[in-house]
């Protein structure tokens, strides 16, 4: 049975969120650009470097608690995307895995071949393809959104993907429109031509149940430190397209997963850290989503993001309730109070007036925090014409945020903007 979701308990979770300066608390709705550290994570990663401060693969105690965090580590990244463990690659963050694997799909890459990368994207998920196929000479195709609805034009799909196609790469939800793409829609036009998949899901990891298996891509990454946990990322690689990959390695480095796409030695804290990350939806789902304590961890987890979906539905109302009523703001994304599952709450506008970067510091100055620019978020940026110049305000709601900071945002706003 759900339950209210606990949202004092799980502030309580959150070290970061006790915290004030001269008494004022500090509002935090930067998370799309990086969320607070669970305390459990803090924990877990402190742990880490003290019980377990060796190499991997050794015969003593030290060795064999870094190698146990490396399986538990596999196990809880493989839960999170409802894949295998072995199809799990950890790396400093999602950008460089992809520039990773970039180097290592485009090999097969020949010059005439094609690939589709999107106008909606974060710039890791496109620069990346973009620069290898300038390299082999591979044309890129655009898949566009529509202004109106800020969905992608699926209709453009059957054009742009063909027999040439070589790698179709999209993101699962937007850091700049907050809107949720139908992925699976997109990864099986690119299946269909026997094209690579790749996912972005570094904007949904945080708000969407992730399941590779559903979206049938063959690739997919997300940075824990989007989802409450440390600075390091993790992507699913698919077990068929791991056959096909030869990657660069030193001589010494075992061919056997976890290790042949990690080259060199992994952080061990930030896979203790990132497993606590996961740990920490699943406690919610044992805490409020009526998943039994122990219910295996993906159970656990699902119905951790249900209860977190319930909530932030909740706030992104409030919030665009409030944000309708101020004068001269343009959203740039979903605003229809009906369509709130197509979205993260994942807030960019526009103040007519105001510009962005002051918006932003008028709000530091009030200690809340958020961004102010384009966010990497080239390509969309660039379609709005707002890539260039002061950008927009983006404010970012999580699980962690309070309907009482979401009124204080609000009020804050109010008070820069009159009305
Ligand atoms: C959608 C999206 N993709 C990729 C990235 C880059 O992630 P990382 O910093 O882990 O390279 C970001 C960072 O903001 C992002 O929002």
């Amino acid at each position: 049975m759900h339950k209210t979701f606990p949202i004092d308990a799980v502030r309580a979770a959150f070290p970061a969120l006790a915290l004030s300066d001269g008494g004022v608390a500090r509002g935090y709705f930067d998370a799309p650009a990086g969320t607070q550290v669970a305390g459990r994570v803090v924990e877990a990663m402190g742990r880490a470097m003290i019980e377990a401060c060796a190499n991997d693969g050794g015969t003593f105690r030290t060795s064999q608690a870094a190698s146990a965090i490396v399986v538990a580590a596999h196990r809880g990244a493989a839960a999170l995307f409802n894949c295998d463990p072995d199809e799990i690659v950890f790396g400093l963050n999602t950008t460089s895995l992809f520039y990773q694997f970039a180097a290592l799909l485009s090999r097969h890459w020949q010059p005439g071949d094609e690939i589709v990368l999107t106008r909606m994207d974060h710039d890791a998920n496109v620069s990346p393809w973009l620069q290898a196929a300038a390299d082999k000479g591979v044309t890129v195709r655009w898949l566009e959104w529509d202004p109106e609805t800020f969905e992608f034009r699926y209709d453009m799909l059957d054009s742009l993907i063909g027999a040439r196609t070589r790698l179709v790469a999209v993101g699962q939800a937007s850091n700049f429109l907050g809107t949720i793409n139908d992925v699976a829609r997109v990864c099986a036009a690119a299946r269909a031509v026997g094209a690579v998949s790749v996912v972005d899901a570094v904007q949904s990891a945080p708000h969407v149940a992730i399941d590779v298996r559903a979206i049938g891509c063959d690739i997919l990454c997300a940075s824990a430190y989007k989802y409450f946990g440390p600075h390091a990322a993790t992507l699913f690689l698919a077990r068929d397209l791991q056959a096909k990959l030869r990657p660069w390695k030193v001589r010494p480095s075992v061919e056997t997963m976890p290790t042949r796409f990690a080259p060199g030695t992994p952080s061990f804290e930030a896979q203790a850290g990132t497993l606590a990350a996961i740990e920490h939806f699943a406690w919610i789902g044992s805490e409020s989503g009526g998943a039994a304590a122990d219910a295996p961890l993906r159970t656990r987890l699902l119905a951790g993001f249900d209860a977190v979906v319930a909530y932030e539905t909740d706030l992104m109302r409030q919030f665009l309730g409030g944000l309708a009523a101020l004068p001269g703001v343009t959203l740039h994304g979903i605003g229809n109070a009906n369509r709130l599952a197509s979205r993260v709450p994942t807030f960019t506008f526009s103040i007519a007036g105001h510009d962005a970067p002051a918006v932003a510091q008028a709000l530091a100055d009030r200690n809340i925090f958020c961004w102010a620019g384009y966010f990497y978020a080239w390509e969309p940026a660039s379609v709005l014409g707002l890539r260039e110049g002061p950008g927009a305000v983006r404010i970012g709601l999580s699980h962690y945020n309070s309907a009482a900071e979401v009124d204080g945002v609000l009020a804050a706003l109010r008070d820069i903007v009159g009305g």
